[in-house]
């Protein structure tokens, strides 16, 4: 198949965990037969300095033009005392916003060869698998009014619509459906007007799914399980803020921030970015982990382009060349025994080829 795809690498270690990301899809392209094709664009602090501000047109443009957007990351310190409408992260959200991708499918797993990586005990995390489902584009990041009411006053606000929660709880329904048949979703309905609409909405939409077994939690809750049984989740539907909070604290379950991928779904484009922000503080050493960024690779093969069984197997390649013992310096404590951020994907596209192979052998036997 032909795919054309916006690369928007950002900032930060943005740029070279991207590269690993078209690394990766370039070998699932050469090795089952697709064309995709690549067309790179400025955001965030990257676009700040070359056009002075952070979703130029020409980038909305091109992404609007494409089949699909893979983002790097965005954010840089020197731009922490800018106005709100000229820092880097303001480009990400305008861009989810002209987009219109309202469903951010975050998975976070525990790799068996990783069980060892988490703080929390192994016995705990091995095993785990959810999917946070966070509605993208509503809540306190995009609700009015908001901005300062004087030097020493501020206002943000939390605001949903009806058909804000139902379309987004569709997409978790859905979800659960491919899954192990639980939702759990998570407001704060005993305190916010917004949460009691979130929930009343959720629990009539599930009418339309009786073979979902769903509960309700409350965020403060949900927080504390996440970390003390993990396993008893499989999807959690949040909105915009409580799921951004989430999904960090889930990244534990796994052992780094860096390994998680995610997928922004619903809109005219999608846009696939992994969870992990821009990390200045590593950006440019070659330390940062890649699978983040490949996981998202393959959950863009998944989602946008379809191809299953091509995401399976890159999966899978991460999941061999973890148990092999590779690991950047995010996985390795104290150690000095890593690899590097170029050096992990390539061997990603190595073993993906050696599967491809092994799997072609077993079957002309
Ligand atoms: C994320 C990030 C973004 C968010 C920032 C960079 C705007 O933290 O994707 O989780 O808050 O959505
Ligand atoms: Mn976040």
């Amino acid at each position: 198949m032909q795919l054309h795809i916006t690369l928007l690498p950002g900032d930060g270690i943005g740029p070279e965990i991207t590269a690993e990301a078209v690394k990766a899809l370039e070998a699932v392209a050469e090795v089952y037969g697709h064309e995709f094709t690549f067309l790179e664009q400025a955001i965030g602090g990257v676009a700040l300095k070359q056009f002075g501000v952070p979703l130029p047109d020409q980038t909305l443009s091109a992404c609007l033009a494409s089949d699909v957007v893979f983002l790097g990351a965005v954010g840089a310190p020197e731009f922490d005392a800018n106005p709100l409408e000229l820092r880097p992260e303001t480009g990400l959200l305008a861009l989810r916003k002209a987009l219109g991708a309202f469903a951010n499918l975050r998975p976070a797993q525990c790799f068996a060869a990783l069980a060892g990586c988490s703080p929390l005990r192994p016995e705990l995390v091995s095993g785990a698998d959810l999917l946070i489902v966070r509605e993208l584009l509503g809540g306190l990041y995009f609700g009015e009014p908001r901005g300062l009411v004087s030097n020493t006053e501020a206002i943000n606000t939390m605001r949903y619509h009806e058909f804000e929660v139902e379309r987004v709880a569709r997409v978790a329904f859905q979800a659960a459906q491919g899954r192990r048949h639980q939702l759990t979703s998570v407001d704060k309905a005993n305190v916010l007007e917004t949460s009691r609409l979130w929930r009343n909405t959720v629990e009539r939409v599930g009418l339309e799914y009786p073979d979902i077994k769903l509960e309700h939690l409350y965020v403060d809750a949900c927080a504390m399980h996440l970390i003390t049984n993990p396993k008893r989740f499989d999807v959690i539907l949040t909105e915009n803020m409580f799921g951004d909070i989430l999904s960090d604290e889930a990244s534990v379950l796994g052992g780094s921030l860096g390994l998680l991928g995610s997928a922004s779904i619903g809109g005219s484009v999608d846009i696939y970015e992994p969870v992990h922000g821009s990390a200045p503080d590593i950006a440019g050493k070659g330390i940062a982990n890649p699978l983040g960024a490949i996981a998202s690779a393959a959950l863009l093969l998944r989602h946008t382009a379809k191809l299953e069984h091509e995401a399976h197997e890159l999966e899978e390649a991460m999941r061999v060349v973890l148990s092999r013992g590779y690991r950047t310096r995010d996985l390795v404590g104290d150690s000095m025994n890593f690899c590097t951020t170029s050096e992990i994907g390539t061997l990603v596209t190595e073993t993906l080829g050696e599967i491809a192979d092994m799997r072609h052998s077993y079957h002309a036997v």
